[in-house]
């Protein structure tokens, strides 16, 4: 992709896109945020939209269409059972990724939910991965497995020059499969490790995993809801593939694997889910599951709309200028609260911006939910909503003892072409201020806390009147400015 320099100012990155549906924001004054925060439990989640102004919770669901995707829409088929809109995206599916079977779900988890009551075949296996998600986690433990995290030890460290941070350790994998080969259900590779800064995994590390579970016999899964952005990575970090076009890769790294899954939330732009696989015993078992939770198995609980969009957004893919577009803006933010002496995950990975919050809070401890607390001190002071990924994101143990997170983040995502730069300015603004004023955050402690995905219901007070103090600091500063 040819790179746009610029003659009067330093480089940053330029929109190649014009922006024809807009939807009007409300930054509502910081008394009235701090009210909302407090009714939302202190839990970006449980916020209302309407009172966010930049919504950099998710990428999820909410990145913008193009006018092909939304044209797209308008010619779905409708229909339960055999749908044109279905057979077209399968042979979308097909075409890029290269695997012999497409089975459509209704969104990532589900792909998940459905894969490991097919892999988990008996009790106390193990699943070794890269990294976890939340939701990832959640179903294999819900069937009785373990998951072993055998990230690289860069992955884990919050700053480090290495370019593919979310790549596995070989080593470990392959002591793993000499000690316990037949406990393992399948082995999983994270494209873009989502709670460990959207960090991507190297070609030759999907190859050498790849060859390795082939040689052990053992099913090799690749979870490519964050693929978009690995691929930007793969082409850019690095000579290798810096003239492959995007769809060789993909098509490489479906041969590479037996299953390939994704939430069509991130990947594609649009809504629903999907599992390609090569494996026809594997496909077979899936096909009894599908009709039993998703529907029909020409739609798996996607509209015909969505599949139409979805078709549109694999498509578009393909295209430099479209999977360049996140990964360079968060790139931007990240340069600009490094000059800042702002702790952030660095490289800047695909996804979003990660505010280390362990370091920005170093007073509050992981108990008291550093990255809750920066997530809930940042929406009163800015609007911003951000998402914690950190110890709150983590599930307690069996015996009710809780496991710190490896990291304490707060993911300012950047959901594909929705953001302009001075949003994008106004947050690094709002972000430095908060920096400025951090001993001013205390932390946070549970008043309702949920079994099981705890951070999407959990309720939470401050520890002190530190929110009053921060709001205080904040009208000190900026007057009546919102
Ligand atoms: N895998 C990864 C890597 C994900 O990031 C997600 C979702 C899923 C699976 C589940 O997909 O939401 O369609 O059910 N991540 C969202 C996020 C929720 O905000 O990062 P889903």
């Amino acid at each position: 992709m040819a790179e746009v320099k610029f003659f009067g100012s330093t480089d940053m990155p330029l929109e190649m896109h014009k922006v024809r549906i807009i939807q009007k924001l409300n930054l509502l004054p910081i008394d009235e945020r701090f009210e909302s925060i407090t009714e939302a439990g202190n839990n970006t989640f449980l916020l209302k939209n309407k009172n966010v102004f930049l919504d950099m919770l998710t990428d999820s669901g909410t990145n913008a269409m193009s006018d092909r995707q939304l044209a797209a829409m308008m010619t779905a088929d409708d229909s339960y059972a055999g749908s044109e809109t279905f057979y077209r995206l399968e042979a979308k599916i097909q075409e890029i990724f290269g695997m012999k079977h497409f089975l459509p779900a209704h969104q990532g988890r589900a792909c998940e939910s459905l894969l490991a009551q097919v892999l988990i075949t008996k009790p106390d296996q193990i699943v070794p991965m890269n990294y976890h998600f939340t939701t990832t986690k959640a179903h294999i433990s819900r069937f009785g497995a373990e998951v072993l995290e055998i990230i690289i030890d860069e992955g884990l460290e919050s700053t480090s020059d290495e370019p593919f941070k979310g790549d596995m350790n070989l080593d470990t994998l392959r002591e793993i499969i000499k000690e316990r080969k037949n406990d393992i259900a399948f082995v999983r590779i994270e494209a873009g490790t989502n709670l460990i800064g959207g960090q991507p995994v190297s070609m030759q590390n999907y190859k050498d995993v790849s060859a390795i579970c082939r040689e052990a016999g053992i099913v090799f899964v690749v979870d490519a809801s964050l693929l978009a952005d690995n691929l930007y990575f793969i082409k850019t970090k690095g000579e290798a593939y810096k003239n492959v076009p995007i769809i060789e890769i993909m098509r490489e790294i479906g041969h590479l694997s037996d299953v390939i899954y994704f939430s069509a939330r991130k990947l594609g732009c649009a809504r629903g889910g999907g599992i390609c696989v090569n494996n026809d015993e594997i496909a077979e078992r899936l096909r009894e599951l599908v009709p039993l939770y998703e529907g029909f198995l020409t739609y798996g609980g996607m509209s015909v709309r969505e599949m139409e969009a979805l078709t549109v957004g694999l498509e578009e893919t393909l295209d430099m200028h479209m999977i360049s577009q996140a990964p360079q803006f968060i790139s931007h933010m990240v340069d600009e609260f490094s000059a800042l002496n702002i702790p952030v995950v660095t490289p800047a990975g695909g996804l979003g911006c990660h505010l280390n919050a362990k370091e920005f809070l170093s007073h509050v401890p992981q108990e008291k939910y550093p990255a809750g607390a920066l997530a809930a001190a940042l929406y009163i002071i800015s609007g911003i909503r951000g998402m914690e990924r950190g110890t709150l994101s983590e599930q307690r143990n069996p015996d009710g003892t809780e496991p710190l997170a490896n990291m304490e983040l707060v993911r300012l995502a950047l959901p594909r072409r929705v953001f302009t730069l001075s949003q994008v300015k106004y947050t690094i603004d709002r972000v430095n201020w908060l920096y400025q004023n951090r001993h001013l955050v205390g932390g946070l402690t549970f008043t309702e806390e949920p079994k099981i995905l705890r951070f999407f219901f959990g309720r939470l007070a401050p520890d002190s009147d530190w929110q009053v103090k921060l709001v205080e600091k904040f009208k000190a500063d900026f007057g009546d400015s919102l």
